[in-house]
């Protein structure tokens, strides 16, 4: 299939580029490179074995540059959809952005796509749109809950938008997947996460500390409800997520109208386990300190991911000793990133 891949630069969507060759696909790239860096796609046509991956540097908010994209290339079997802004505490202090890039530029892509007839789109949500769940494993029929910052509000009113739009029209086939927490990299070590300043999220902070650019890891609050006091969250590895969107484009291929999963292992570990893993899989020491809680974190949060291996044949196959190695592999190999 001709897939248009937005956000195909970034961390995920270059690990999705990837697999999509691996399957026989045909990816074209449209990044606006505010979060990534164009060497992550020459990379990807090294491990594909392709001589370059076709690339618009343009932004999804650009109506005229995505029309022009869409009028150059012709027919799309389907967008995958990954551009977009995602650190939640930014989107806290810039929230107007956040709804611009996110929102606005996903209503112009939606509109191009359909102008141009290409009504087939598999979307990056997030587990973040369950909240703060009344249950754990969550399933895909749990109420989605109250986002607390405006990224995740941004994740839920797509996926609000994207359903409506299909079930005005049904020629949509619209896959919403929900990330849980991605990490790990390419075994290759070619490509991986490749965050700008301090890191938000855990996996990356913990390889910073591992490689000596920062001190000692803070653990945000040991006083959660859960077996050690500390955050329990479902990571999963990019390459298995990756590979969740060319299952996914066979529920398209099937015209599955509109689709929700969740993407995660299902099993939850803790932050001390995390780091625990990490010095297992890599013997390198971590050391860390016990710090409050963050804002709006929650205790528990951990997948059924029972649905996609049922209607898509997927499962996540690495464990967390693969995702520690991996994203230690990346980070040792490329010490300042790209
Ligand atoms: P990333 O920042 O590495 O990739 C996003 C890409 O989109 C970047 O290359 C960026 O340059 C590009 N982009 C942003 N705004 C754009 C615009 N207006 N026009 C064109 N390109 C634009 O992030 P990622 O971790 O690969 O995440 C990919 C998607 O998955 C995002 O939508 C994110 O919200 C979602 N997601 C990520 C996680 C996670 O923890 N990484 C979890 C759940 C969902
Ligand atoms: C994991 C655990 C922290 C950093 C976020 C977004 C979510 C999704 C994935 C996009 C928590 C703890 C973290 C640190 C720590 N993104 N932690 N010290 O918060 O589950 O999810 O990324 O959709 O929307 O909210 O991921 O990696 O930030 O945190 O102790 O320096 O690690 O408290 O328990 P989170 P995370």
């Amino acid at each position: 299939m001709k897939i248009l891949v937005t956000g195909g630069a970034g961390f995920i969507g270059s690990h999705t580029l990837v697999e999509l060759y691996a399957a026989g696909h045909k990816p074209v790239v449209l990044d606006n490179l505010s979060n990534s860096s164009p060497k992550s796609l020459e990379r990807v046509a090294e491990l594909a074995g392709v001589e370059s991956v076709p690339f618009y540097e343009c932004d999804i908010r650009d109506r005229a540059a995505v029309d022009a994209l869409l009028e150059k290339e012709g027919h799309f079997d389907a967008c995958i959809h990954f551009a977009g802004l995602k650190a939640v505490g930014e989107s806290v202090a810039k929230p107007w952005e956040y709804y611009d890039n996110n929102i606005g530029g996903t209503l112009t892509l939606l509109d191009c796509m359909r102008w141009h007839g290409c009504k087939n789109i598999i979307f990056s949500s997030s587990a973040t749109v369950y909240g703060d769940p009344a249950v754990v494993p969550i399933t895909e029929e749990c109420p989605k809950g109250h986002c607390t910052n405006p990224y995740g509000q941004t994740k839920s009113m797509l996926e609000e938008i994207m359903s409506d739009m299909q079930k005005a029209d049904p020629e949509w086939n619209v896959v919403l997947l929900r990330y849980f927490n991605p990490i790990g990299a390419h075994r290759s070590g070619r490509i991986g996460e490749n965050p700008n300043g301090i890191p938000n999220n855990l996996m990356p902070y913990i390889t910073q500390v591992a490689i000596g650019r920062r001190k000692e890891l803070g653990v945000f609050g040991n006083d959660y409800d859960t077996p050690d006091g500390t955050g329990v969250r479902d990571y999963i590895h990019v390459v298995d997520l990756a590979r969740g969107h060319v299952c996914a484009l066979k529920a398209i291929e099937r015209k599955c109208g509109l689709a929700v999963y969740n993407l995660g292992t299902g099993r939850g570990y803790s932050v001390l386990e995390v780091v625990n893993a990490f010095e297992q899989a890599t013997g390198v020491k971590v050391p860390y300190k016990i710090q409050p809680r963050r804002p709006g974190d929650i205790a528990t949060c951990y997948s059924d991911p029972s649905k996609a291996a049922a209607e898509l044949g997927w499962r996540a196959e690495y464990g967390i000793e693969d995702m520690c190695r991996d994203s230690w592999r990346w980070q040792s190999m490329n010490p300042e990133g790209y």
